[in-house]
């Protein structure tokens, strides 16, 4: 939709989301990554600012994407910095979109200078679990403060992607818990996205396949109504 199209419906809503992946340096020049582009925290970024709310953008490594208009920008680099970003902006925001790609693990000592070759194979990187933010964010959560999750999911034999899905909104907490069908292409470093909203109360929305924009009117319009104006 164009922008003057939108409804000015998040008018008055402070809106913080993290997009992109985080990267965990193993020394000054190599770190462990992974293939989120941000684009769909980008999404919702946009479009929460075109339906008129303040927004922060708190974003780790992203594809080259251009900054919407009217989004403060904070740009991050590894998940102990997005961490603190979204801590300091939870104080004001109403509504925390966790949307970007944390690292689970990070090299366990940052080695102050480039590894070098040497003539034997190298050490095994020794990795240590990251704080889970979302799950901090929802322990500090204010009184009306809207915390949404995101879950990229493959399934398997045994368990199907909204199970999954179902099963993590429980252990995390969150007030929403969006859900994406990723593997065989779909998600990752892609324009389209699928999916479901699951919401703590058990309503579970799917999403029809469409854009990243798509999704991100259907994530605000589904939370608007919540989100203490
Ligand atoms: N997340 C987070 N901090 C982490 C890891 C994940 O805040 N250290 C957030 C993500 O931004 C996302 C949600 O938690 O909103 C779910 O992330 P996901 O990787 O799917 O869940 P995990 O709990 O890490 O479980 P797993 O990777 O084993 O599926
Ligand atoms: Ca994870």
């Amino acid at each position: 939709a164009r922008p003057d199209a939108l409804p000015r419906d998040l008018e008055g809503l402070h809106v913080a989301v993290s997009a992109g992946g985080t990267r965990e340096a193993l020394d000054p020049v190599r770190y462990l990554g992974n293939r989120s582009s941000g684009r769909q925290g980008w999404a919702l970024a946009r479009v929460a600012a075109q339906r008129g709310a303040r927004v922060t953008l708190v974003a780790a490594h992203t594809a080259d994407l251009v900054t919407p208009a009217g989004v403060d920008l904070v740009r991050v680099g590894s998940a102990a910095e997005l961490r603190d970003a979204m801590h300091a902006v939870a104080g004001t925001a109403d509504v925390l979109v966790m949307a970007a790609a944390v690292a689970d693990f990070r090299p366990a000592a940052l080695v102050e200078h480039k590894i070098k070759k040497t003539d034997r194979d190298p050490d095994p990187v020794a990795l240590t679990r990251n704080p889970d933010i979302l799950a901090e964010l929802v322990a500090a959560r204010r009184p009306g403060q809207v915390v949404v999750g995101f879950a990229a999911e493959t399934g398997d034999a045994t368990t199907g992607v909204l199970e999954y899905g179902r099963a993590k909104l429980a252990r995390k907490g969150c007030d929403w818990l969006v859900v994406n069908a990723v593997g065989d292409g779909r998600a990752f470093e892609v324009e389209d996205n699928a999916g479901w909203l699951l919401s703590a109360d058990g309503a579970e929305t799917p999403i029809p396949h469409g854009s990243k924009a798509q999704l991100a009117s259907a994530v605000w319009d589904a939370i608007r109504p919540r989100a203490e104006l």
